[in-house]
């Protein structure tokens, strides 16, 4: 079966962004001119996704008008000859978007379970707002061309430096079954750095079967006392094959506060409007910084 249909969780808190997420979605903070959402939405697009589910939360409510048409401003700009412009307002409308809300942030896997309905019976994949990801072939299509050949679930996996593995999901990894597939014994989320099975860490892509939805439907809260996805795809692995696939293009963590600073900084490097004043003007911070 195809894999048409996208979820991207919005739901949580971002308390990693307080203040600035008390009454905005993280999601909507902007790389230069674009919220990071948009990023998400056109990998999916330029994936062959045609349907996508946003979970929402409270004060989401800017993400929805974000992919809504703006007619007094797309008038003005009509008027104005600013064509540009214009095209720009209406890239973000031009794709089917669903919301719905998560009304307790329960935890990721709590999140994709509101997504039950909207799925049915097919594969889907699930997009995480805080990684932006950059290679010649999209991660989810990466991803999608994984599944035609295996029909199975498949996550995609990054190496991480040791150091950093408590923060992810890491997999246990068995044989690679081709090259940069991974068939996997475990999978354990948020694991104490002496005990990650390796440092092969899950990344905010995963390309699921419906199956999931019975094991998130049972899902006991695990690390942080939240549903998580990953203990779910772990008993998932038990009844049907799970396989991780190793990205090796470039990933943009922007869930934390120099991740984002980080992100900014490359993206800006490739901007059009703003490279040569940014480049010049680190060259010049450089000199002054010891
Ligand atoms: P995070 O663990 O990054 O949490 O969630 P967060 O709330 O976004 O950010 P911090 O850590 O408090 O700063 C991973 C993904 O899962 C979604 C988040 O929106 C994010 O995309 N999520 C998490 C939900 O949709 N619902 C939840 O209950 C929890």
């Amino acid at each position: 079966m195809r894999v048409r249909k996208a979820v991207i969780p919005a739901a949580g808190l971002g308390t990693r962004f307080l203040p600035a997420t008390k009454a905005l979605a993280k999601e909507m903070f902007p790389i230069i001119d674009k919220p990071t959402i948009q990023f998400i939405v056109e990998e999916a697009k330029k994936s062959g996704i045609e349907d996508i589910l946003v979970v929402t939360g409270k004060g989401k409510r800017p993400i929805e008008d974000h992919f809504d048409s703006v007619p007094e401003l797309e008038q003005n700009l009509k008027e104005k000859g600013k064509n540009d412009l214009l095209k720009l307002v209406q890239q973000t409308t031009d794709i089917n978007l669903y919301f719905i809300r998560q009304s307790h942030p329960r935890g990721l896997g709590d999140a994709v379970l509101m997504a039950k309905d909207f799925v049915g019976n097919e594969p889907f994949v699930v997009m995480l707002g805080d990684d932006l990801m950059r290679d010649k072939v999209p991660l989810t299509k990466q991803l999608i061309n994984r599944y035609d050949q295996t029909h199975a679930s498949t996550l995609a996996v990054m190496r991480v430096p040791h150091d950093q593995v408590y923060k992810y999901g890491v997999i246990d990894p068995g044989t690679e079954v081709s090259q940069g597939l991974y068939d996997v014994k475990k999978f354990v989320e948020k694991p104490a750095v002496d005990k990650a099975p390796s440092d092969l860490a899950i990344i905010g892509r995963y390309l699921l079967t419906p199956e999931i939805f019975d094991m998130l439907e049972t899902q006991k809260p695990g690390a942080g006392h939240e549903i998580q996805l990953t203990d779910a795809i772990d008993r998932l692995n038990k009844i049907q094959r799970v396989f991780a696939h190793e990205f090796k293009g470039e990933r943009f963590d922007v869930g934390y506060k120099f991740g984002f600073l980080k992100t900014s900084i490359q993206f800006g490097l490739d901007h059009p409007e703003v490279k040569d004043d940014l480049k010049n003007y680190i060259k010049e911070l450089a000199k002054t910084l010891k």
